[in-house]
């Protein structure tokens, strides 16, 4: 293969979307506009900022990101509704470069128990919507929603009318996760072959992970002539989850040769991009992850070691610093100067202001006072804490806590609130932290339900920070909330408070108790 044979994949990153509507992961503006920020460093090509229409929140973060990002095209998600692609476009009017997507469901399945609708009424509307939307935005995306179950001749027809209508990208899902490598293949080359003029639009792969296949998938269908790839960071999204961004962008990456193509994605943000989405959405990357666990450059066996140890490339077919885990040795204390702080900062990926450095430093600073030695993941952590905190409304001003064998803990803690509000709270409980949440929660008069405390160390050593994350079930939706501090009962505490924050600027911002699922309903007959 020639390298004139190298195409160009574009990356649409639907983190702030699809990957939002994973259980627990929903983000406030700031934190979208963070995880968008690192997106465009990133290089993706196209941003899904959100779906505008699903509450007043969502609507704003759109509007936010597409204010404030610039270098690649931002779009919002919309149902087959003129009021639907009416909001998203308002949503994206300080956008460079707009993208409207719209979706319909066409397959059987969605067509009889969901939609109601024929075949015909499935193409009018689409019809309709794609009109509507390229008579406001050249930039138009139609997704059939579950068209790998789709029938073929169907699904080509529904191609046809879109682009004849206007598309410019014609994404094809695989809603479910249902498809295999070999059919999706199959789907993609017979939808080249049988529609006039899906060369001159971008097609577009879509995949979901619930049988394992989302980013097989999605290498297939760009072997089949797919160049946009939708995926998301750390592959989180609804169910199990998207194609992962890190995977299949690796993929395309190491396998340049066999693939023939190629990516803008400056793949040494990667490991900084997937870290950071981690602490905002409180899911942890596994330790097996594929290109970003912690295991993914680990050598256990003594014949890998020995192979390493004589060639890199006998056990490893990338490095890790090809994807930005710049790992080292060298440990900071609390004689380290902000040079050395600042240099070891940038190695890890991040890139802060100086206003934001001077931040991380005090903290940094107050650390290195407890705890001797500083590892890489200190400083993560650090950096992550000072970047990521929810912005209030509620604060912890004290915690104190008491407990002995055989008898009940006890919490006292004093909150305050923007609003003026300062209450102090004790309470007992089956140990420190039980006692500390049951204080927050008796003072605030929130009913949550705990529905999970993880703890685990972020570095190493005795003094070594634990992480502590909690999920919380509130309004029938699912809270993370995440911290980190030498203390385990504090970073406990900070992320349940966290929880409660996000809590309460999502009932603020009008989110309604559960986000509806891509396409989960329509509003009939609306186009
Ligand atoms: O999975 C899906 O079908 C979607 C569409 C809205 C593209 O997320
Ligand atoms: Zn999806």
């Amino acid at each position: 293969m020639s390298p004139h044979d190298i195409d160009y994949v574009k990356i649409f990153d639907t983190t702030l979307r699809d990957g939002e509507q994973s259980p627990g992961c929903s983000m406030t503006r700031e934190e979208k506009l963070r995880v968008a920020r690192a997106l465009a460093e990133l290089g993706v090509d196209i941003i899904e900022a959100g779906f505008p229409a699903a509450s007043r929140g969502d609507w704003e973060s759109v509007a936010a990101v597409a204010r404030e990002v610039q270098a690649p095209v931002i779009c919002a998600l919309a149902r087959c509704s003129r009021a639907d692609i009416d909001k998203a476009w308002s949503a994206l009017e300080g956008a460079a470069r707009p993208r409207l997507h719209v979706f319909l469901a066409t397959s059987a399945i969605h067509r009889v128990h969901k939609l109601h609708m024929a075949r015909d009424e499935i193409i009018r509307m689409a019809v309709e919507s794609v009109r509507h939307a390229r008579s406001l935005c050249d930039d138009v995306e139609f997704s059939p929603e579950d068209a790998s179950r789709t029938e073929l001749e169907f699904l080509a027809e529904v191609v046809q009318a879109v682009v004849d209508a206007g598309a410019t990208t014609v994404n094809i899902p695989d809603t479910v996760g249902y498809t295999t490598p070999q059919e999706f293949h199959e789907t993609f080359t017979f939808l080249r072959n049988r529609v006039r003029g899906l060369d001159r639009v971008t097609l577009s792969v879509h995949c979901h992970d619930d049988l394992g296949m989302a980013v097989a998938n999605s290498l297939s269908a760009v072997r089949a002539g797919a160049r946009q790839v939708e995926c998301t960071i750390n592959g989180i999204g609804e169910r199990a989850g998207n194609c992962s961004l890190e995977e299949v962008v690796m993929a395309l990456a190491v396998r340049e040769q066999a693939f023939g193509v190629r990516t803008d994605i400056d793949t040494q943000r990667i490991y900084p991009t997937c870290r950071l989405v981690s602490s905002i959405t409180g899911m942890p990357i596994p330790r097996n992850k594929a290109v970003i666990g912690e295991n993914a450059f680990a050598h256990e066996s003594g014949v890998h070691q020995h192979g390493m140890l004589r060639h890199a490339s006998t056990y490893e077919i990338m490095r890790p610093q090809d994807v930005g885990l710049m790992r080292s040795n060298l440990v900071l204390g609390k004689h380290s100067g902000r040079h050395a702080f600042r240099e070891r900062v940038r190695e890890l990926g991040f890139e802060l202001d100086e206003e934001e450095l001077g931040r991380v430093f005090t903290r940094f600073k107050a650390l290195a006072d407890r705890k001797k030695e500083l590892f890489d993941g200190d400083i993560e952590a650090l950096v992550l804490q000072v970047e990521g905190d929810t912005g209030g409304p509620w604060t912890l001003e004290r915690l104190a806590t008491t407990s002995a064998t055989g008898e009940d803990a006890r919490a006292i803690v004093e909150l305050a609130h923007v609003d003026g509000r300062h209450i102090e709270q004790a309470a007992s409980g089956d140990g420190p932290v039980d006692a500390a949440l049951t204080a927050i929660e008796q003072a605030i008069g929130l009913p949550v339900r705990l529905h999970k405390f993880e703890v685990r160390s972020v570095s190493e050593g005795e003094d070594a920070q634990g992480e502590a994350l909690v999920t919380v079930v509130c309004d029938g939706r699912t809270y993370r909330g995440c911290s980190v501090s030498t203390n385990i009962v504090e970073s406990g505490v900070r992320a349940f408070l966290e929880v409660i924050n996000r809590i309460e600027l999502s009932r603020q911002s009008g989110r309604r108790p559960r986000q509806p699922t891509a396409g989960a309903s329509i509003i009939q007959g609306a186009a």
